[in-house]
């Protein structure tokens, strides 16, 4: 029997790196400690309680949850002035940009990004029906900056996509490249959002400013963060924008690979 899968998905190969049996899954970019054992029972206690209310919807303004990862991102990145609105949780940072493109994205839709870059972002491009876009990066992968921004003018995306630092090379984008790319985005007619993927931003070197940063004067802005690497969860990751409202919880593993 035929079903009826859309004709671009038929024989492709499912996503998948592989999950090996070692102690330094660099493949994946997991974390290789395990949480401690206070964070063990406390999110046993917490999933207990939680438990408790299995009968009824979680609520979906999540707002304690979102209060509390504004309060992390003013610890961890001193911007102080994020509130529970300006969050956006979800199953992952996967999540989070899938969602982004199915708010934004779509068909005749185009989102640019710089390879070699994360290679989900194309997948969460077809799985949305928008059109992705790349401009190679520079021998040092480093973005040539006045090349992305021409060509953020030439394509008119709806969405522009930066992992900074980048999975698999490691390269920083200079807060003065985040600005430049969203004054070209602010160009764009019928408007483009600038994403910058700062899965890795625990790395980043000391003093290196998060482009969450950058939120207050740039409403065109989102910045992704995620608990699955740093915080040894693959679990839990979260984006913050100016213009979110609503929220919801990750707990799922990340299915992450490297170039
Ligand atoms: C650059 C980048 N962004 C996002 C993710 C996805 O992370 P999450 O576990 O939050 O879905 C990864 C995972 O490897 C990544 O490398």
């Amino acid at each position: 029997m035929t079903l009826p899968i859309r004709p671009e998905l038929a024989g492709l190969e499912p996503y998948g790196a592989p999950q090996l049996d070692v102690t330094a899954r660099l493949n994946v970019n997991e974390n290789p400690y395990a949480p401690p054992d206070a964070v063990v029972d406390a999110i046993a206690a917490a999933v207990r309680k939680a438990a408790e209310g299995l009968n009824r919807y979680p609520d979906r303004d999540f707002l304690l949850l979102r209060g509390d990862l504004a309060a992390y991102l003013a610890a961890e990145s001193h911007v102080d002035f994020l509130e529970p609105r300006n969050i956006w949780a979800a199953n992952g940072s996967n999540e989070v940009m899938l969602h982004l493109h199915q708010a934004f994205g779509g068909p005749g839709r185009k989102v640019l990004s710089f390879a070699p870059t994360y290679s989900m972002y194309p997948e969460y491009a077809r799985d949305t029906l928008t059109d992705f876009v790349t401009l190679p990066r520079r021998a040092d992968f480093t973005l040539d900056i006045d090349a992305a921004t021409a060509a953020i003018r030439d394509v008119a995306p709806v969405m522009v996509i930066v992992a900074s630092p980048n999975n698999p090379t490691g390269t920083a984008l200079p807060l003065v490249h985040v600005e430049a790319l969203l004054a070209a985005a602010a160009d764009v007619p019928g408007g483009c959002l600038v994403v910058i993927d700062e899965a890795y931003a625990e790395f980043r070197r000391r003093g290196v400013p998060s482009a969450a940063s950058l939120i207050p004067a740039h409403p065109h802005l989102a910045v992704s963060r995620t608990m699955s690497k740093a915080f040894a969860l693959a679990g839990a990751g979260w984006a913050t924008s100016p213009r979110t409202r609503r929220s919801s919880m990750r707990c799922a593993s990340c299915a992450c690979r490297t170039t």
